[in-house]
């Protein structure tokens, strides 16, 4: 997948994406074909007002054209992909290094992690990608089970578990909106960037709920696209994938994916183009070539759509559609801070606690060691301490904002 649950997903800090974020305030319509419900808009928006309000022009014509089929994120991207990560996960895929900035803050996210749900001993990772955080906590829960729709994705979180030699972490293809797992069966339910992934984020709440103990915890964190999109409206990409179809036959997908910040919205679709019929126009060829190569994408600004490039434009489309034999997308609306709280209430949780995913104390302190140059000494020292911080920002939060949330199921 692309963008934020690309490698390094929204748990973990890639090691030269940090920095201060400047939000940019919002139009309320955009420049790209779509009119976004952003400010002035009171209350949360239903799914279908959303569809109808931001869909670009690119969309629409997919819908009316190509009839794409609904399905869900795990089918259109994460069955796609060997690696979730980029097999960029600490412990997991590269030894820990107390060099690397994102090393210092995978400890630190882990430890939070394991401390929300400290005490426990069966803990549920709902969608745990390549195994995280389920491996990463392996040895503090005596029992950890990760559930994830996508069969491939188990099949890699279980040679996962195997080549660290981990015995106490199972893997099941399971859909979080309907757990067969009984009623109040964990002491704990973590899940990273993977709820918002979800078709019915209430509907995995509701079962995370139902198979906690009273008294347990839930810890998540979710994709904040306020933060994530810190100077633009969002972004629209297209890329292209090679793929065998289901009768062997040659396939070539292309992927156009529209992201917006307000209201929180990611739509992905993918067209299966008939590879024989193209190789009979070599000009088109040709560029989708060049989109395998490279994504074509843009970001959404107030001056973007003078520059937007053919290939996001909808003659490029119209171009594309004699070769597409099926489509398929899937939509979701991203969760805020505040659409997040209200979807844990409404669900029976309470005692809703946030803090900033990033940890910015440990990497201040990675930064201030790093321009002393002072971070060798560190080498036999930093897990500790960034254990200690993890630990440490987790006790320290506090209702309101922030994309790393615990909420407790009533202990009665
Ligand atoms: C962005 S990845 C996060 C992976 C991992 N937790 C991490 O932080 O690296 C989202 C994960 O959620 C899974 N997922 C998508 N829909 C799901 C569903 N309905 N139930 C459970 N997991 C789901 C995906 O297959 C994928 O493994």
């Amino acid at each position: 997948m692309r963008g934020w649950s690309d490698s390094c997903s929204t748990g973990r800090i890639p090691d030269l994406r940090l920095g201060g974020h400047n939000v940019s305030p919002l139009s309320s319509v955009s420049a790209h074909g779509y009119a976004a419900v952003g400010s002035g808009h009171a209350g949360p928006c239903t799914k279908q007002e959303i569809r109808l309000s931001t869909q670009s022009d690119i969309e629409r014509w997919i819908r009316s054209n190509l009839s794409p089929r609904q399905t869900t994120t795990a089918e259109l991207a994460y069955e796609r992909m060997e690696s979730q990560s980029g097999e960029c996960l600490v412990v997991l895929y590269q030894p820990l290094d107390h060099t690397r900035r994102a090393h210092w803050h995978d400890v630190a996210i882990v430890s939070a992690f394991a401390r929300a749900m400290g005490g426990a001993e069966s803990v549920l990772d709902i969608g745990p990608g390549d195994g995280w955080p389920s491996l990463r906590m392996a040895d503090r829960f005596s029992r950890i089970t990760g559930i994830d729709p996508s069969p491939r994705r188990v099949r890699i979180q279980r040679e996962n578990a195997a080549r660290l030699g981990i015995e106490n972490v199972e893997f099941l293809v399971m859909d979080a909106e309907a757990m067969s797992l009984k009623d109040a069966s964990f002491d704990g339910v973590c899940a990273a960037s993977s709820i918002e992934q979800c078709d019915d984020p209430a509907a995995a709440l509701a079962e995370a709920h139902r198979v906690l103990r009273p008294g347990g915890t839930l810890a998540m964190v979710f994709e904040d696209y306020s933060e994530y999109f810190p100077e633009s409206d969002g972004d629209e990409e297209i890329w292209m994938e090679r793929a065998r179809g289901a009768d062997g036959s040659d396939e070539r997908i292309l992927f156009y994916q529209l992201r917006t910040k307000s209201p929180p919205r990611e739509a992905r679709y993918g067209l299966f183009l008939d590879g024989v019929r193209l190789a009979a126009d070599p000009e088109l060829s040709r560029v989708l070539e060049a989109v395998v190569e490279k994504p074509v994408s843009l970001d959404l600004r107030s001056d973007s759509a003078s520059k937007r490039p053919h290939e996001l434009s909808l003659p490029f489309f119209e171009t594309l559609a004699p070769y597409v034999i099926s489509a398929a997308c899937y939509e979701l609306n991203h969760l805020t801070g505040r659409t997040l709280d209200e979807l844990l209430e409404s669900v029976g949780f309470g005692e809703i606690r946030h803090l900033d995913h990033r940890i910015p104390s440990v990497l201040e302190a990675f930064n201030t060691a790093e321009s002393e140059e002072r971070l060798d000494e560190c080498a036999s020292t930093f897990v500790e301490f960034c254990e200690d911080v993890g630990a440490r920002a987790m006790d320290d939060a506090t209702p309101g904002q922030g994309d790393f949330v615990i909420a407790r199921k009533s202990p009665n």
